[in-house]
């Protein structure tokens, strides 16, 4: 167990350093967003959907789908609805260890089991959306990843460039 958590805290260290060298001072939200989503999906196995919800300047309390690797998402999301909605409305990260346990999860595919909800903030402190990572195992997310995804969330879009 101590081995496995030393493993996949060593592969965030890991890809963590090869985001930034990716996206370096790349000013653009999207261009930023896609190659995360790329990165982190061929990084881990255990992912099975990786990406973008953004909030929707147009409509304020509602998630659009953004850019994303895995298959098809949901196009947009309320606030407070499903795993990804919780998420923006309470600005907190949401650990779901079972999906079918998660009153209102939101089944854009029937093959993802447990699925961590990573709020993302602007230099502001803004809401701009929330990073969604789905498994197909069930308990694939722990705290290990919870503090790694906020780490890289926070490095990737909160700090001013
Ligand atoms: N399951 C999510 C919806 C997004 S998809 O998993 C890609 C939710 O309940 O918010």
């Amino acid at each position: 167990m101590t081995q496995r958590l030393t493993e996949k805290s060593a592969r965030y260290a890991q890809i963590s350093k090869e985001i930034d060298a990716v996206v370096g001072t790349e000013p653009d939200v999207t261009a930023r967003m896609a190659s995360i989503a790329c990165l982190l999906s061929d990084a881990f196995d255990q992912y099975f959907w990786t990406g973008f919800y953004r909030v929707d300047p147009a409509r304020p309390e509602e998630l659009v789908v953004g850019p994303y690797q895995g298959s098809l998402g949901c196009l947009r999301i309320p606030f407070g609805k499903g795993v990804c909605g919780v998420a923006a409305a309470t600005g907190e990260t949401q650990v779901v260890p079972d999906v079918h346990a998660f009153p209102g999860h939101i089944a854009c595919d029937a093959r993802s089991r447990s699925e961590i909800v990573v709020p993302v903030r602007d230099p502001d402190g803004a809401l701009i959306g929330v990073l969604d990572v789905d498994s197909t195992e069930m308990g694939a997310f722990d705290e290990t990843d919870r503090i790694a995804l906020e780490t890289l969330m926070y490095a990737c879009f909160a700090v001013r460039r």
